[in-house]
């Protein structure tokens, strides 16, 4: 990779000077991932390790809810994006507004609100989870009766796993929701013994198909351990390309399904981001409090 040389080599010498670290979510590309993040993970391994972190200055390889609770948990710290605009198609399917005339339709109803979802929208929850603890997150609720928004598909897959009723909202991925099961199916024809896992975000009819399904973090560990011999991770495809590296013995099969937010993020605009010190992530002081908390709740569960 030598055209990424002088770019790695400039962000790790300006990463110390500044007294930086980068955490990187597992969906970054694998020249971030491998030769300039300090951290990488899934969005809740990435929130608990973004509360340890010793460095004053976080700079957050992920879309913008990742760098904005990184800002909620450190509010003393400066948190910077390489691109502001890498967004998120969950977290503009929602408002805090939205939320709002959710709580006056179900009045009581305690309100459960993925990670993936803007400051604004986390001030009005009960608690935030992620796809790793969103069937802890429910259980730990005193109702029967829980709204998890605004994924629609991980609240489906997480209804089919408790005895709770769940209500939800119309939000999707937009690169899980390009996945089919007869696409799956396809691949299983295809590849006798191929083991398939897949992310909660996509629809219930394609987790049925799959032999796991977890977080990021869960399916790379699942890999891992499991060290299938051909295996298709349904998923956004910078993963397989990422613990390629470390397993050479795996076959990685990939249907390439990109986050165009997430590859937003580039090694030029991390450095750029180290240089000038932008695009620094502030959240409203209306909200932030109300918000962390939410965050907060969900950090320190005990699972
Ligand atoms: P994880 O919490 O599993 O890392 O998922 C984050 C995400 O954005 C998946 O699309
Ligand atoms: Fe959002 Fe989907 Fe991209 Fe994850 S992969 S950041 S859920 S659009």
């Amino acid at each position: 990779w030598p055209v990424y040389a002088p770019y790695v080599a400039a962000i790790n010498r300006l990463k110390k000077e500044r007294g930086a670290v980068i955490l990187a979510h597992n969906y970054q590309t694998p020249e971030i991932f491998h030769c300039v993040a300090d951290i990488v993970g899934d969005s809740l391994s990435l929130a608990r390790d973004a509360t340890r972190v010793d460095a004053d200055i976080i700079v957050q390889c992920g879309v913008h809810f990742m760098a904005e609770t990184s800002k909620l948990l450190n509010p003393e710290k400066t948190v910077l994006i390489p691109d502001s605009k890498a967004g998120c198609s969950l977290s503009d399917s929602i408002t805090g507004a939205d939320v709002r005339l959710l709580k006056e339709r179900y009045p009581g109803v305690p309100v459960v609100t993925y990670v993936n979802t803007s400051a604004d929208v986390k001030a009005e929850t009960d608690i935030c989870c992620t796809s790793s603890n969103v069937l802890a997150v429910v259980e730990s609720l005193d109702s029967d009766t829980v709204l998890c928004i605004p994924d629609e598909y991980l609240a489906m897959n997480v209804a089919k796993q408790t005895n709770k009723k769940i209500l939800t909202w119309k939000g999707h991925c937009e690169v899980h929701e390009r996945f089919t099961a007869n696409e799956l199916l396809a691949y299983k024809e295809a590849h006798p013994g191929i083991e398939i896992i897949g992310h909660p975000e996509c629809h219930p009819d394609v987790i049925a198909v799959c032999d796991f399904s977890g977080s990021t973090s869960g399916m790379i560990n699942y890999v891992r351990d499991h060290r299938p011999q051909r295996v298709l991770l349904v998923t956004e495809c910078s993963m397989a390309s990422n613990i390629q590296a470390e397993l050479p013995d795996v076959d990685f099969v990939k249907p390439c399904n990109l986050c165009p937010h997430m590859k937003r993020i580039t090694l030029p605009k991390i450095l750029d981001s180290l240089v000038t010190m932008t695009e620094e992530v502030t959240v409203d002081p209306a909200i932030a409090d109300r918000a962390r908390l939410a965050v907060e709740r969900m950090v320190n569960l005990k699972q």
